[in-house]
């Protein structure tokens, strides 16, 4: 039986001209909706109390388990509203398989695929004033959603917490880097990796990104927009951004991306390997190797490499460097990239076929 959910009304609502306003530029994740979703679970009741109330802040024991222990999971997806006013989520399913399967890694309660269906769809019910219209903000605005869990019980033993929240909160967002497409640079972190067999790295939680800032901070004192991560096993293949998968784009028309099993099992990832299928591009899902791509690149026969995410779309990356070198990479973004881009932003904005029935309409 899916969860019913009671729905009580935020009674200060931003004005609608103060939505407009944020509309217009809304950048990433700094501005939030005037509703949040609540759920909670205990091992004797479930899942209960679901609602949608006021978004606000939350008032938590100081022992709360997920502020020593970090049982925390989390999700990125985004609604799109297309021309004709309706709203849709892009493979919002997959989400949900993805956090159960974060569930299972963190030891967290699995919430049932409905119900986390269901959770985003009510809240952008009741936040639908705050999905930027189609074509605002530079043509790619949309609400994104942030779903997550984390362990809520006050206990300072480190086990399973016995009581846990699930939330979802949503967020107007333009686009995640500044100043239109361009090429990335990405410094190559040879000191830090972000996931070990056997670690968390499949798993979408809050100790991932923890473990990546300071290896962002050392991109960003290099000069450099974003961070590379190596297996960490050897230091030889390539993983993936902070928060973005990659792909290797050859001259002769194949693309390579890093196999998963220490990386996030991007959504838009898998995406991509059924469109660039689609347009003659198959996709080998291969370990990477760092020296093919500082190689490939040098040769030419890498021709294009972009990131992608839900945050950041696709997003071409040009020059890598290391310590003790780089290797220059392309100063525009190149043409299969933008037309993977083009063909993924238009099915999310209804402008392209939805071939692959990978778009929910929720208005
Ligand atoms: N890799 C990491 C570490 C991420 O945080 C993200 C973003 O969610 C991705 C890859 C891309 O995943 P998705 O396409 O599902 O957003
Ligand atoms: C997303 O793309 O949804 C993420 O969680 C990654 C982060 C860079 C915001």
């Amino acid at each position: 039986m899916p969860l019913e959910i009671t729905t009580t009304p935020t009674t200060t609502p931003r004005s609608d001209a103060e939505v407009a306003e944020i509309l217009t530029a809304p950048g990433f994740g700094t501005y939030f909706t005037d509703h949040m979703y609540v759920v909670e679970w205990t091992p004797e009741r479930g899942w209960h109390d679901a609602r949608v109330e006021a978004y606000g802040p939350l008032s938590l024991d100081p022992a709360t388990a997920v502020l020593h222990y970090a049982q925390e999971i989390f999700e990125g997806m985004k609604a799109y509203r297309h021309e004709d006013g309706s709203v849709w989520t892009f493979r919002a399913e997959e989400n949900a398989r993805r956090m159960a399967t974060s569930s299972g890694r963190l030891a967290l309660p699995v919430l049932p695929e409905e119900d986390f269906l269901a959770a985003v769809d009510a809240l952008v019910a009741a936040d639908e004033r705050w999905v930027p219209p189609y074509g605002g903000s530079s043509g790619e605005a949309s609400l994104y959603l942030r779903p997550f869990m984390f362990a809520s019980e006050a206990f300072l033993g480190v086990r399973p917490s016995q009581h846990v929240t699930f939330m979802v909160i949503a967020s107007p967002a333009g686009a995640y880097f500044k100043g239109g497409i361009k090429p990335l640079s990405l410094w190559l972190t040879e000191e830090y990796t972000r996931a070990g067999r056997g670690g968390m790295g499949a798993a979408k939680t809050g100790g991932n990104y923890a473990s990546s800032l300071v290896a962002q901070q050392e991109a960003s004192a290099h000069g450099c927009d974003q961070v590379v991560f190596l297996d960490g096993a050897e230091g030889k293949y390539v993983e993936e951004l902070g928060g973005m998968n990659l792909y290797f784009l050859y001259a002769d028309g194949r693309i390579v991306t890093p196999a998963l099993g220490t990386i996030l099992e991007g959504i838009t990832r898998s995406a991509i390997i059924e469109l660039a299928g689609k347009m003659g591009h198959p996709v080998e899902e291969r370990p990477f190797g760092i020296d093919e791509w500082r190689e490939g690149v040098a040769s030419g026969e890498i021709t294009e490499v972009f990131a992608c995410g839900t945050a950041a779309v696709v997003t071409p990356v040009g020059t890598l460097h290391w310590d003790g070198g780089s290797v220059e990479g392309a100063t525009e973004p190149g043409e299969l990239t933008m037309a993977i881009r083009e063909q993924l932003v238009g099915i999310q904005f209804g402008r392209v076929d939805d071939t692959f029935g990978w778009m929910r309409r929720v208005i």
